[in-house]
């Protein structure tokens, strides 16, 4: 039998419903915060990714689904969104009226890892990327809506914020320096990749998981304690209006992010709900990202949360409205009766009502059964004596109440009865 590729996953129709919700949550919270929606493709040159999440990072190294089309263009699918956003922010000037642009992005992620729970080859990323503010305002406001949308709107309880700073190109140079003097003195220690990396990227040495790695790295220095005059007043502004918030937050001076295109404040989501895969979100600026890229010198800020990951929490909270029920199911005996129940179904259908019949011929009994596995708030039952009399039995499925309804006219006839049902539970 075909099977899907390893590591990748098929949504099926249970778990869409908590996706479509978690959907329509982000949309109308990112639009209460001014994001507006950008939808860029999948496929980009694989250029864009190598300089924007930087070469020697895991995911260029060796996560990239990159190949060459059929005219030899190295094409990779992308693993993040940031970069993509910050190519047509560029690429179609959209900072020439008002450099200032909050947009927002949903879709699909490729990274070859190794698959595990919580951990996919083909994953889904809610983004959200503030471009052109340098001031801490933004870098505030974004978390508040991150916090907002998982806390407030999706429920995950638990959802813990970890923060630090990355510091800016004037004062990372000598925490890189202190960072490298350490585990110079911890080599013997380091896993294979971080002793070869040290040199070059000694951050990705604080953000490897082997258990080794970390026991090393347990004292390392801390770059919150390098920052120059600018970054720590922004970095101080920033936790001030947390506070002032009362949006809780750890301070983390492990956390390095895993790509290069970091600056000043960072941050992480996590939870306890997940297991291993604990961290449902990550962010933070990225001020040399636009103009490394060939763009204006603009600064940026922003977040991608798991999708997999949160649906997964969401599923198991038991906040995602039920499915829309059937609003009449219709239960035809013999031909002339499925003909006539088909055009009504069709009829109500176009008009914006759940109706629904059986297509082939079945007992009443069993019809009865599929109306009920449908939840049909009412059940219509013709057969031939009805088509003769011109009138039906309406049937209302919870109150077990019958009425008899004239079926000559029947799609008006019982559209202002159908309109009773629940408008919330009909609008979903
Ligand atoms: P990231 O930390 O690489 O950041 O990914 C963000 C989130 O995506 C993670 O916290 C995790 O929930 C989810 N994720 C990552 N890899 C996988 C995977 N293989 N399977 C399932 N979920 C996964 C970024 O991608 C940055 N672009 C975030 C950002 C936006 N920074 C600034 N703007």
């Amino acid at each position: 039998m075909l099977q899907l590729i390893k590591g990748f996953k098929d949504i099926l129709p249970e778990e869409a419903r908590v996706w479509r919700h978690i959907e329509q949550m982000t949309a109308d919270t990112f639009a209460d915060f001014g994001f507006a929606e950008i939808r860029p493709p999948v496929m980009e040159k694989a250029t864009l990714f190598e300089k924007s999440i930087g070469e020697d990072t895991d995911i260029v190294e060796k996560e990239m689904y990159t190949f060459a089309d059929r005219t030899g263009q190295l094409i990779t699918l992308r693993p993040e969104a940031t970069a993509s956003v910050v190519r047509a922010y560029i690429q179609h000037k959209l900072y020439a009226g008002d450099p200032v642009q909050k947009l927002y992005t949903i879709g699909p992620m490729f990274r070859r890892e190794r698959p595990q729970k919580g951990r996919y080859r083909q994953f889904h990323q809610i983004n959200a990327e503030a471009l052109g503010i340098s001031a801490p305002y933004i870098d505030a406001q974004l978390i508040l809506m991150l916090m907002t949308l998982l806390k407030d709107r999706l429920s995950v309880s638990d959802a813990g914020l970890h923060l630090n700073s990355l510091g800016c190109r004037q004062c990372r140079p000598d925490f890189k320096t202190a960072l490298i003097g350490f585990l110079k003195s911890k080599q013997p220690d380091l896993c294979a990749d971080c002793a070869r990396r040290m040199d070059r990227n000694p951050l990705r040495v604080l953000d490897c998981k082997v258990e080794g790695c970390r026991q090393a790295t347990a004292e390392a220095p801390a770059m919150t304690d390098f920052l120059c005059s600018d970054c720590r007043e922004h970095f101080d502004t920033v936790t001030g209006l947390l506070n002032d918030m009362g949006l809780a937050y750890e301070l983390d001076k492990r956390m390095v992010r895993g790509l290069d295109y970091y600056t000043r404040t960072t941050f992480e989501v996590q939870t306890g709900k997940l297991g291993a895969q604990s961290a449902i979100a990550g962010g933070g600026r990225y001020d040399e990202l636009v103009k490394m890229l060939d763009g204006p010198d603009q600064p940026a800020v922003g977040f991608a949360i798991g999708f997999e990951r949160l649906a997964e929490i969401v599923a198991n909270e038991d906040v995602v409205p039920e499915a829309r029920g059937v609003d009449l199911f219709i239960a035809a005996l013999g031909d002339q009766s499925r003909e006539k129940a088909f055009g009504w179904m069709c009829d109500l259908n176009r008009s914006g009502f759940r109706a629904e019949m059986a297509f082939e011929d079945r007992s009443l009994k069993s019809q009865m059964k599929l109306a009920d596995r449908l939840h049909a708030a009412r059940t219509l039952i013709v057969g031939d004596a009805e088509l003769e009399s011109g009138i039906a039995p309406l049937r209302d499925m919870t109150t077990k109440d019958q009425q008899e309804i004239a079926i000559d006219n029947l799609t008006e006839a019982i559209k202002p009865l159908l309109t009773n049902t629940d408008k919330q539970q009909r609008n979903r």
